[in-house]
């Protein structure tokens, strides 16, 4: 694992954010697909990609058709200054599995299948889980087309400048049918594991989550000849609702909600802003709660805009229901590693997206700083190799046993 790990260390190194940026469909992200299709190939996986971009490697020795598949597999694409495990664990760990289940003789009764999934985090286009969303028929491609990165390139002319044809992005039930169960190793991004002393866990839910975007419009003007009575500034009143959004969601027991993200236009050093964009994180187990957090924001950025001169549109981009993962597949995970215990998650993942049309369940790996999202993240070599034995394990399993 960690001589697999080490051939990507230095793919899209950030030196000013620190960590990984590979955003969806960069050059960061297509070399590591490429590394992806060139461990798979060495492993005599059939490899391709599919009209959404997932990349799918698929291991078949009976030659049977690619029906009821085990598909195990993550994504690639990192959010801005990530760190190294977020995505890649899950898809070394599917190619380490492979080699140790082809070493010790297993022959498959399923296909077993390997997936790369395209723009996970949706730190370039916007939306969490664009490519899965895409396979399930979960977004609108017109809408995916449309996503538009920061530089005004749509997911459209990224995807087409990578041979996918925009016309031919949505649900794939060709794709969907081949898919028996999935399960996804994923670094854990938390500390249960450090807690529990235990390398591995089994996933029991994945956390509701959102996205929303907040415009603040005021009257853009300059720094020095305009009085401070006379301004409507716009960032003036997104500064007040990025703590307000914390002071909502630390009153509501087990709600997050971030800002992480805040765009002022046009971002000069002697200019009052025009408008401020900034996108709210918000999530809850329980997805009315997301819902009322999400409301409280609003009701409170309009007074804090309309106070300030200023006028507030807040955008639903991206959201997905809190997930309790299958519960007889769960249970078989947990029959194959007793030892592992369970954990919830408050990371969104393609597992979550797939388990509303197929059984899918998650493996967490422990992460010793319990951090994400950030280049603290981390995965000791031998939790890694346990992470991937575990993994081994459930695919032995599922791939031979009768039932
Ligand atoms: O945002 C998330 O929870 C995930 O890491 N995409
Ligand atoms: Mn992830
Ligand atoms: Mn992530």
């Amino acid at each position: 694992m960690a001589d697999l790990l080490r051939e990507i260390g230095t793919v899209g190194t950030d030196p000013a954010r620190g960590g990984y940026s590979r955003p969806g469909y960069s050059d960061a992200e297509l070399t590591l697909r490429e590394w992806f299709v060139d461990h798979a190939g060495r492993r005599g996986l059939d490899v391709d990609a599919d009209r959404n971009g997932i990349v799918w490697a698929w291991w078949n020795p009976t030659g049977g058709p690619l029906h009821d598949a085990v598909v195990t597999g993550s994504h690639l694409d990192s959010v801005p200054g990530g760190g190294a495990f977020d995505g890649p664990l899950g898809v070394a760990s599917a190619l380490v599995a492979v080699d140790r289940l082809q070493a010790a003789g297993v022959r498959p009764a399923r296909p077993l299948g390997l997936a790369v999934f395209p723009e996970e985090e949706g730190s370039r286009f916007g939306v969490a889980c664009l490519g899965s969303r895409l396979l399930t028929g979960d977004i609108a491609p017109e809408r995916a087309a449309a996503l538009a990165d920061p530089d005004g390139v749509t997911f459209a002319e990224a995807a087409a400048r990578h041979g996918l044809d925009p016309r031919h992005l949505g649900r794939d039930r060709a794709a969907l049918d081949r898919i028996g169960l999935f399960v996804e190793l994923h670094v854990e991004q938390g500390r249960g594991l450090i807690d529990l002393d235990r390398p591995v866990a089994v996933a029991t839910s994945i956390l509701g989550h959102g996205r929303w975007r907040l415009t603040v419009t005021g009257q853009g003007n300059h720094a020095g000849t305009t009085l401070m009575g006379d301004r409507r500034d716009p960032l003036v009143a997104a500064a007040a609702m990025v703590t307000t959004v914390r002071d909502i969601a630390a009153a509501v027991p087990d709600a997050r909600a971030t800002v992480g993200r805040l765009q002022p236009v046009p971002g000069g050093t002697n200019v009052i802003a025009s408008a401020v964009h900034l996108w709210l994180d918000a999530r809850h187990p329980d997805d009315a709660v997301t819902a009322d957090v999400v409301a409280a924001v609003h009701d409170r950025a309009r007074s804090i805009a309309a106070a300030e001169g200023c006028a507030v549109q807040l955008v639903e981009e991206s959201r997905s229901p809190t997930v309790h993962l299958d519960r007889a597949l769960r249970d078989r995970l947990s029959g194959i590693l007793p030892d592992a215990p369970l954990l919830a998650t408050g990371a969104g993942h393609d597992a979550g997206v797939l388990s509303a049309h197929v059984p899918a369940g998650m493996l967490f790996v422990r992460n010793p700083t319990g951090v994400s999202h950030a280049p603290a993240e981390h995965v000791e070599d031998a939790d890694a190799e346990s992470g991937a034995d575990a993994l081994a394990a459930v695919l032995l399993d599922l791939l031979t046993a009768s039932t």
